[in-house]
């Protein structure tokens, strides 16, 4: 199996690498999410994550070349890393032509994690970066998170969504990931990296029009593909396992409930114009029948 088509989104079985040259991706890419392998020793099956750092990030920089040159003008690159790599991930969107637009806080909703010699970690980074100076698309999105402490007067429209996102939780390994976790018949994690729902919602939402194309590279358990269906916009995902690919079908053909984003669509009820970014979710066959 290599290829699995449905509505909007396509699903390759294959290794990103090779994947994403020109001759092998026909479509225009306006926003790629990266959320790799972060080379930390992880149990993958299909992968070897333990390379050595200048193999890895020279890896890291032959995908963001390849993704530049497959993305529109003005399209977006996000790329999730952990934070002690931020400036190797700076660096290696900097050497591939990409113009920095953002380093996005993902500020963790569990606890930090200790260190004896430094302060504890609580959050993950997310550069944000675009194809030429000008964004082709930017939704300064608005949200109505509770007020902070001490301050004394309500917002009359929500505030706009800040390069701090403290508002997503994370999925966490074991019981406190939830519903949205995908698991097995034992209630063991599928997918132990699997991000949740709200952080792609607020990146497509962000940097997207309905119709516009997604593409994950490493899309793992299909998160990406998830959101960008009920939003309207065509997706690609890559993924090398091929258990991972099996688990993006059953979840995609599910629809399950905790992956229904329409549940926040409230939280961004102060934005302008948001049921035209929202989109909807109309079948595109002839995407859906492109060679791939
Ligand atoms: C950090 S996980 C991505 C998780 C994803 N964001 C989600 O929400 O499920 C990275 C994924 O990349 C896949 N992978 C690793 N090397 C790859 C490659 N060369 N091409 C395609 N996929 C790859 C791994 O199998 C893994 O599922």
């Amino acid at each position: 199996m290599d290829t699995l088509n449905r509505k909007n989104s396509i699903v390759l079985h294959k290794n990103c690498t090779t994947a994403l040259g020109r001759d092998n991706l026909s479509s225009k890419i306006d926003l790629s999410f990266l959320d790799p392998p972060f080379n930390q020793d992880k149990a993958y099956n299909a992968w070897d994550d333990n390379l050595p750092p200048e193999k890895y990030w020279e890896w890291m920089r032959e995908i963001c070349t390849k993704v530049y040159a497959l993305t529109s003008d003005g399209g977006a690159i996000y790329f999730m890393q952990r934070e002690k790599n931020t400036e190797f991930v700076l660096q290696a969107l900097r050497d591939t032509g990409w113009t920095f637009q953002n380093l996005i806080i993902w500020k963790k909703k569990t606890s930090a994690v200790p260190g004896s010699k430094r302060f504890g970690k609580h959050y993950q980074i997310i550069a944000f970066a675009t194809k030429g100076r000008t964004p082709r698309v930017f939704h300064k999105l608005r949200i109505d998170p509770p007020l902070p402490q001490g301050y004394k007067h309500a917002r009359e429209n929500g505030m706009f969504v800040t390069d701090v996102w403290d508002d997503i939780r994370e999925l966490t390994s074991g019981y406190f990931a939830g519903d949205e976790a995908l698991r097995d018949a034992d209630g063991n994690r599928l997918h132990k990296q699997q991000a949740p729902i709200q952080l792609l919602l607020r990146i497509i939402l962000s940097s997207t029009n309905p119709g516009d194309v997604v593409l994950d590279p490493f899309v793992g358990s299909g998160t990406t593909l998830v959101v960008a269906e009920q939003l309207g916009r065509k997706s690609i995902g890559i993924e090398l396992d091929s258990e991972n690919v099996a688990l993006i079908e059953r979840r995609l053909a599910e629809q399950r409930k905790s992956d229904d984003i329409s549940r926040f669509f409230k939280d961004y009820a102060c934005t302008s114009d948001l049921e035209r970014i929202w989109g909807d979710n109309e079948i595109d066959r002839k995407f859906a029948s492109s060679e791939f």
